[in-house]
Formats: structure tokens, sequence, C-alpha cells
């Protein structure tokens, strides 16, 4: 579990978060979902310790990430797994390579057992066999399973993903929805992936946060929002008057179900 407490950031005169307070749950898909410009980047650098917050505390697990010295600090950064935007892999390196760097860095693993454990991820993101391949001869889409693939390799105990689908078409960012739920709830990490993508935000949203310029608007799940009344998500997410529709469609549903309910109640009379 990851608690932020009163984070406040600015650059120059600019207040970019304001007083965010939240909870970040184990074993489950954390989103911080809003519009462009929200501070949803800042916010998670902030969590992971990329950026220093002018105020705030944030807490792994019941440990002070803020007030801790850099050895502690240091250890703890080995436990977060992070999927940068854009995937960040080093394009002269294989996907292998680009694996097993973390290996290199942080572990005193032989060849060998690298070797292994390298495969081993490779096969969670259905990429087996694609070790020698360079980032240049794959999809959109592979790519991104090999980010997630280095940010798994040394179990981490929190895992990052800044908009894993931007750049994705839909299908493939489902695919990609669905890999971090999963080893999300396998590997019983506490994940945080900020994203703008609606569809994400149905499919995946165990937890969901709403940033609105630079506070937190609303938290809830993704059931929660089809019922919310809070008017700036309802603007962000329901953005089209199609969507628009397709709510009140569900919540005419889940009212007649309510009654259908109360109907059903009155036949058979209480329990
Ligand atoms: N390094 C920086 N220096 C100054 N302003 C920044 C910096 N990074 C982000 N910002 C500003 O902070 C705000 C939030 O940005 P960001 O967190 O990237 O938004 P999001 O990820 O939700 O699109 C924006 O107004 C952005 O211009
Ligand atoms: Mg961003």
């Amino acid at each position: 579990m990851i608690e932020i407490k009163n984070i406040i950031k600015g650059f120059a005169d600019k207040t970019v978060i304001n007083d965010v307070s939240a909870i970040l749950e184990t074993g489950k898909c954390n989103l911080i979902i809003g519009a462009s410009g929200s501070g949803k980047t800042v916010l998670m650098k902030c969590i992971v310790g990329l950026f220093e917050p002018d105020s705030g505390e944030i807490l792994y697990d019941g440990d002070s990430f803020t007030s801790m010295n850099d050895e502690n600090r240091k250890a703890l950064r080995q436990q977060i797994g992070m999927l940068f935007q854009g995937s960040a892999l080093f394009d002269s390196m294989t996907v292998e390579q680009n694996v097993m760097f973390p290996l290199d860095m942080f572990t005193k693993l032989n060849l060998k057992q690298k070797h292994e454990k390298v495969n081993e991820v490779l096969a969670r993101v259905n990429l087996t066999g694609a070790n020698n391949k360079f980032p240049s001869e794959i999809s959109g889409g592979m790519k991104k399973r090999v980010g997630i693939a280095r940010a798994i390799v040394l179990n981490p105990k929190f895992l990052f993903c800044d908009e894993p689908n931007s750049g994705l078409d839909p299908k493939t960012s489902l695919v990609i929805d669905k890999l971090i739920k999963e080893i999300t709830t396998e590997y019983g990490m506490t994940t945080v992936v900020n994203t703008h993508d609606m569809n994400s935000v149905m499919e995946i949203g165990d937890k969901i946060i709403f940033m609105h310029q630079g506070h937190k608007e609303w938290e809830g799940t993704n059931h929660d929002i089809i019922f919310s009344k809070n008017e700036e998500l309802n603007k962000f997410i329901f953005a089209s008057d199609f969507l628009q529709d397709a709510k009140d469609m569900r919540m005419l549903e889940a009212r007649g179900k309510i009654s259908d309910d109360r109907n059903m109640d009155e036949m058979i009379g209480p329990s």
C-alpha cells in the first residue's frame, strides 16, 4: 500500500499538485486519470521520488519515503518497476539485453540465472523467442510488452505505468491493460497507472483517482463512475453526447433492476 499525504508541488510560481492525498491499494490497479496537463505525471514522479514534493509525505507500506535516508531510498527504488511513456527501450540493445539491464545493474545473478529470469518474464508477456530482436524490428504493442517485462524483472512490489497505451490502437491497448491487470493480481503488486484512456478506466479501474487542475477531484471505482454526479468527472469521462446517452441508459437499467428487486420483495415478502 502506498499512502500519499497532502502532496504539494509547484514549478516557479505555479502550483501543479495542490494538496493531494490518496491511498493506492495492494493487488489493485490504481488509476490516476484526468485531462492532459491535470498533473498525473508530476504526481507519479513525486510518488516515485523523481520529483521532490514541496510538502507532504509518501509512505510505502508504512515507511516514510519522504524522510528516508539515501540508502533506504535506494533499497526501496529496487522494489519499484516503472513503465515509461513511450517504453524508453535502448534502441541499440536487443529485447533480451533491454530486459536483462536491471538484472545487470542491481543483482549478482550469474549469466545462466539472468537468462532464465529474462525468459521467464518474456514468456509472461507473450514474447517467448523475441530475445534477439531490436526495438526497431518490433511493433508498438510489443515494445510496451518488453517495457513491462523489464519493469517486472526484479519482482517489484510496486509498478508504475505512465500512459501505457499512448500510441497504441484500441485492441492492442486492451491487451496491454489486461496484461497489467493480470500481473498485478498474480504478483500481488501495488500498481499505479496514469491514463486518459476511457477503455482502461472501465476495464482495469479497481480504484480511480480523478485529477482536475492539480487537485484530486473525485475517487471511486469503475462502477461508481456510472452513477457519479461529479460534474467535472462527467465532463471528462462522458465527453461526447453518445457516451452521455450510454451512461443515462446504464443508470435507467440499474434503476429498473432495483425496482424489479423491490417488486420481488413485495411478492415474496420480507425474508
Ligand atoms: N518540469 C516541469 N517544469 C514546469 N512545469 C511543469 C513541469 N512538468 C510539468 N509541468 C506542468 O505541470 C502541469 C501538469 O503536467 P503533467 O503532470 O505532465 O500533466 P499530465 O501528465 O496530467 O498530462 C502542466 O501544466 C505542466 O505544464
Ligand atoms: Mg502525463
